[in-house]
């Protein structure tokens, strides 16, 4: 029966190592795309995600496969993105399956994120094949990968499918084992409907487009469904598959994997990991592993011009009918006027974020430097969440500050060992653990600060190890911190956008630096202006941005016109991300300073 015949598998892998080809490849072999759309990625859908060359949004694809045992079958493979800030949708897309490709680039062996996506296909028992792909490449070591697979991850690797992705071989191996190895779904089609949301996205006709993987029962058009874990109801009016062209159908049952529509107006209703259910014959149980998810980092985003504050409300508001993880509310900032405090998986999302907002729609920003949320402990026995450093209460009503840890699993030659041990111990890391990968390659495991990986971690650590550090982590909770609020002050005013929170041992020297860089950072003004760094009323450090003196036109020695004005364009230009705070303007950069400050 038709059950037999369905496979629902994902591909995992670090970044880079090729998931996103060998995803065209396969569509490509099972016929699903004609020459013409070959062309482009197919699963990376925006044009953000092609240029940053990463996966942001899952998504499902339903193909069709004639076997070598002549049999034809339904592949349901569910595209996962490839970064840290969005492992719980990983795990989400892998609970649909019953299977994963596991992508290892032959050169570059096991990386942190490889481990990472192995773990979370463990925890939903997946069946786990091993692709060794870019055998094509003079550098690769297809059996010293083997080895690595099954020494590092525990993995059988005897049967790893040598493949390469960009020139087509291997294909049709990996496709054969999917059929063969991959448990086909099983579950009751008789029990009331339960279906896992592992993706939604919003479809300016349509409203919300619902991915989700039937584990009981049946969705049918017309069905009245329930949201289990906010209790809303809705109409299907629409199910069906991607082929990857959407193809619609009357129903999906038990297994299956497919879309619905059901008048759906905000993704923030379709929650990925929730359960739907009939909403007239509903089950008992969600189905396991949903979480609410929080946001991990916030900055404040500020339009350069204030008239332009309603089109941001406006970006956002559109930005967020596609983005359940992004959240926003207004905020005010004595420095740069009305804006918004928003809230992001991570860095990667935050940058996604403002990207989308200059790009498609127009507005110039200033954002502040990204904070995490502290826990402030207060005499007064209420603990407050700190999400903007400015709110930070004055030092008499704090008992104690918790700031959130990760667990950071860093592969790293053993050149580097020294190099990065010394990151992390600068950056506060607690040192856990040390294994070695081969003869070569060591896991270093460390707890450290979130605040601390925020910053600029990862730039220094592949830096640091001319790029051939990979690197993945967990929140793993909140500890006690020696925190202090330091403030900056440009002509003698605070300025509550550029304060920031900083360990105790550390603030001299980071007040110190900031004040340095924000000298060169802002430009001389007509008149002095001191900038300043303090904690409380205490000021740890000065630097004095001097006067101008030249009139910038006097340059141009009078003559030529154009050159004139291509300089004053470039001041314009300019001018547009400078904050004018009191009678000072404040670049972009400014407000960004404290990331790159060490
Ligand atoms: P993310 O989407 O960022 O997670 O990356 P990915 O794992 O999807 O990798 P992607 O498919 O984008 O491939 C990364 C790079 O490796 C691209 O430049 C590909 O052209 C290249 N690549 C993929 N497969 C092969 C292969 O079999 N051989 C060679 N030589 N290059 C490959």
């Amino acid at each position: 029966e038709k059950l037999k015949m369905i496979r629902n598998f994902s591909i995992i892998a670090h970044i880079d190592h090729g998931k996103s080809t060998l995803a065209d490849r396969i569509l490509e072999y099972t016929g699903a795309l004609s020459e013409r759309e070959m062309t482009d990625q197919y699963l990376d859908k925006m044009e953000l995600e092609k240029e940053r060359g990463i996966t942001i949004k899952l998504q499902s694809v339903r193909l069709k496969y004639k076997a070598k045992d002549g049999q034809e079958y339904i592949l349901n493979l569910i595209d996962t993105p490839g970064h840290v800030d969005f492992s719980y949708e990983v795990s989400r897309s892998l609970q649909a399956c019953e299977g994963a490709l596991l992508v290892v680039d032959a050169a570059q062996g096991v990386e942190a994120q490889t481990l990472a996506n192995v773990y979370l296909a463990l925890e939903s028992d997946l069946e786990i094949i091993p692709v060794i792909n870019k055998i094509d490449l003079p550098s690769a070591e297809p059996e010293r990968v083997k080895q690595e697979i099954e020494d590092v991850i525990g993995l059988d690797a005897s049967e790893a499918v040598l493949a390469s992705a960009k020139a087509g071989i291997g294909i049709e191996e990996i496709l054969e084992q999917v059929v063969e190895k991959v448990p086909a779904p099983s579950g009751d089609p008789d029990a009331p409907l339960r279906a896992l949301i592992f993706d939604s996205y919003y479809d300016s006709y349509k409203g919300v487009i619902v991915y989700m993987r039937v584990v009981e029962g049946t969705v049918k058009k017309g069905m009245k469904i329930k949201m289990m874990s906010t209790g809303k109801t809705f109409e299907v009016t629409e199910v069906g598959a991607f082929t990857p062209h959407p193809v619609l159908m009357d129903e999906l049952s038990v297994g299956e994997v497919g879309f619905i529509v059901a008048g759906i107006k905000n993704v923030k209703d379709t929650r990925v990991g929730d359960t739907i259910t009939d909403a007239n014959n509903p089950a008992t149980e969600p189905l396991p592993g949903y979480r609410k998810i929080t946001p991990m980092v916030y900055c404040g985003m500020y339009p350069v011009d204030s008239s332009e504050y309603d089109d941001l409300r406006e970006a956002l508001e559109k930005l967020e009918l596609n983005d359940a993880s992004l959240t926003y509310e207004p905020e005010t900032s004595s420095a740069l006027g009305f804006g918004f405090r928003c809230g992001f998986l991570g860095l990667l999302h935050m940058e996604i974020i403002q990207e989308r907002i200059e790009r498609e729609f127009g507005i110039q920003l200033i954002t502040t430097a990204p904070s995490v949320v502290y826990k402030v402990y207060q005499t007064d026995g209420s603990v407050l969440d700190i999400e903007n450093p400015t709110l930070m209460p004055p030092p008499q009503k704090i008992d104690h500050v918790e700031e959130p840890y990760v667990r950071a699993s860093i592969m790293v030659p053993n050149d580097y060992v020294g190099t990065v041990m010394e990151l992390c111990q600068s950056k506060r890391g607690q040192y856990v653990d040390m294994k070695y990968i081969d003869t070569n390659r060591v896991n270093l495991i460390y707890e450290l600060p979130l605040a601390e990986i925020v910053y600029d971690f990862f730039d220094q650590l592949k830096s640091g190890t001319k790029g051939y550090a990979s690197l993945d982590y967990e929140l793993i909770g909140y500890k006690p911190s020696n925190l202090v609020k330091m403030d900056i002050l440009l002509n003698g005013e605070v300025v509550d956008a550029l304060s920031f929170i900083v360990h105790r041992d550390r603030a001299y020297h980071r007040g110190r630096a900031l004040v340095e860089k924000l000298k060169k950072l802002i430009p001389r003004q007509m008149f002095e202006v001191p900038v300043q760094a303090a904690i409380g009323n205490k000021i740890i450090a000065r630097e004095t941005i001097k006067a101008i003196r030249k009139n910038v036109l006097a340059k141009c020695y009078g003559g030529d016109v154009s050159r004139k004005r291509k300089l004053l364009e470039k001041q314009k230009e300019g001018k547009k991300r400078m904050k004018s705070i009191g009678s000072v303007d404040v670049p972009q950069e400014a407000f960004m300073a404290v990331l790159q400050v060490d």
